[in-house]
């Protein structure tokens, strides 16, 4: 083939690239054709190469001839380039578009159990005055903590197995925080003035009873610590835990680790008395376990159920509720 053969072969392939190049879509075979017409090896190095055989002026001629296709070439690839890419965004972009207007996914933020509120919120009450506020470890109690140590004689019905959990011959699901009491005075020095929350356990169930519950008791010696200053912490408490002035009755009970002891009823709807704690002086025995000189110090105790303050107060009637888990009721404490 004569070097114009090729020449001519040169221009028609390019003619008929620049009529087809519009059907091409697709920018893998794009680049196919870029490789052939503009490659290292391509059609126009080619030419260009052989055209080195021709006289100078012909060369001349040819190549500002074939120069100029070569860049109207490059110039229709490189647009057509940019175009292929365009209306791939465009597409991707279309096809993941985004509907702003749709509503968002709900968020459910949890909330603190209402139990646990009250708790803080007792916590926090009587850290303001003074108390120190310490953890209730110990839900697997001894005996004597639980029992002996507060003056709870062997015979006595709350030992029982329909009362207590027993776990073993000694040790037990402590049914009361109050077994806290000898612990906490073992580990400070006096004055004491201690509040400890916890869970106690009891072998009960309906609507006023779960076998698992949460008390908090509250310990205070000093010197000259006197049935006054007991009733003055409780009245202001359940005032102020009620958010109004409460009617209140103490009135005279027994525990075996307090003497005098008390239980603490409110008037509920002026018509009915209801009991929410219980508390008293420690009783002097507790105090000499420990070997407290009595003559100087002297102390006392209460003791309430949580579950029972949030029911009185935000008349709840079935203590059940709060451990079902039912978002119904519990979103209600928000
Ligand atoms: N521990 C008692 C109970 O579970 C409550 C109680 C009564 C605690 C009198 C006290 C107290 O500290 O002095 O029923």
């Amino acid at each position: 083939m004569s070097i114009y053969d090729e020449i001519t072969s040169v221009l028609k392939k390019t003619k008929l690239f620049k009529t087809n190049i519009i059907k091409i879509k697709d920018i893998k075979e794009l680049e196919l054709k870029k490789i052939i017409f503009l490659g290292k090896k391509g059609i126009f190095s080619e030419i260009f190469k052989k055209m080195s055989c021709l006289c100078q002026l012909e060369r001349k001629k040819w190549s500002i001839e074939i120069n100029k296709i070569k860049k109207e070439i490059q110039y229709l690839i490189k647009s057509k380039e940019t175009k292929i890419l365009n209306s791939n965004l465009q597409n991707k972009i279309n096809s993941e578009k985004i509907d702003v207007t749709l509503p968002c996914k709900r968020f459910n933020i949890g909330s603190i159990h209402p139990i646990s509120k009250t708790i803080y919120e007792i916590e926090d009450y009587f850290s303001k005055m003074g108390f120190n506020v310490v953890n209730g470890n110990f839900e697997i109690e001894d005996e004597y903590h639980n029992f002996d140590a507060l003056n709870i004689p062997k015979d006595h019905p709350a030992r029982e197995s329909h009362d207590t959990f027993w776990i073993n011959n000694n040790y037990l699901l402590r049914t009361q925080m109050s077994s806290m009491q000898i612990r906490i005075l073992k580990e400070n020095k006096f004055p004491v003035k201690t509040l400890v929350s916890g869970k106690a356990y009891r072998n009960d169930y309906d609507a006023k009873h779960t076998p698992m519950f949460h008390q908090i008791e509250g310990l205070v010696i000093d010197k000259k610590i006197n049935f006054s200053n007991l009733k003055w912490i409780m009245s202001s408490f359940i005032d102020s835990f009620f958010k109004e002035k409460v009617t209140k009755r103490f009135r005279s009970s027994f525990f075996p680790f307090t003497v005098p002891s008390m239980e603490v009823d409110i008037l509920k709807e002026e018509k009915y008395w209801i009991e929410i704690l219980g508390c008293g002086m420690v009783h002097p025995t507790i105090l000499k376990k420990i070997n407290v000189n009595t003559d100087k110090y002297q102390g006392c105790a209460f003791g309430m159920g949580v579950e029972r303050l949030v029911m009185l107060r935000n008349k709840v009637t079935d203590i059940r509720l709060f451990f079902e888990n039912d978002l119904r009721f519990l979103k209600q404490f928000k």
